[in-house]
């Protein structure tokens, strides 16, 4: 299994409600390296950029109203298979479908504030770490 790079978002409820030791406990645990992190305040430009593929989905305004609505923790998450490890650790969008144990189910009120954000695949790491950590984590 080759060594990937994964975009990790802790979203602006999981910060607020104090979850960003959890949830780095939660990944270093499970041998993921955190290679980069930033705590920032999304512009809406930068939030609406970010979710440019679901402009046309009715949630997208409410989605970027909740991730400018305080800081979120950027990190670049390194290790074998890092984009799917990332997601199991998350657990389902819907926090009431999640695993027990991930992420979401620990820590997330609804699938609009659920705690985390982790890129799907090779393709969308690439793109979603260049958007916020620029070209040197560009190759995953
Ligand atoms: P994320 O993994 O950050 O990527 C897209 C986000 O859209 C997703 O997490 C959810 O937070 C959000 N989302 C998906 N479906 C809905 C929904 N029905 N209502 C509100 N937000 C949603």
């Amino acid at each position: 299994m080759a060594t990937e790079r994964t975009l990790s978002i802790i979203k602006p409820d999981g910060v607020k409600n104090g979850h960003i030791g959890h949830v780095v406990s939660i990944f270093e645990d499970a041998g993921l390296k955190i290679a980069a992190m930033k705590m920032v305040v999304l512009t809406r430009k930068q939030a609406e950029g970010f979710y440019a593929e679901h402009s046309e989905r009715g949630f997208f305004g409410e989605l970027c109203d909740f991730m400018t609505s305080g800081p979120v923790v950027l990190m670049v998450l390194e290790g074998e298979d890092a984009i799917k490890r990332n997601r199991d650790l998350m657990g389902d969008t819907d926090p009431a479908e999640a695993a027990s144990g991930t992420i979401r189910k620990l820590f997330a009120a609804s699938k609009g504030e659920n705690t985390a954000h982790g890129s799907d695949k090779p393709e969308s790491a690439a793109r979603e770490l260049a958007y916020f950590f620029g070209a040197a984590f560009e190759i995953c």
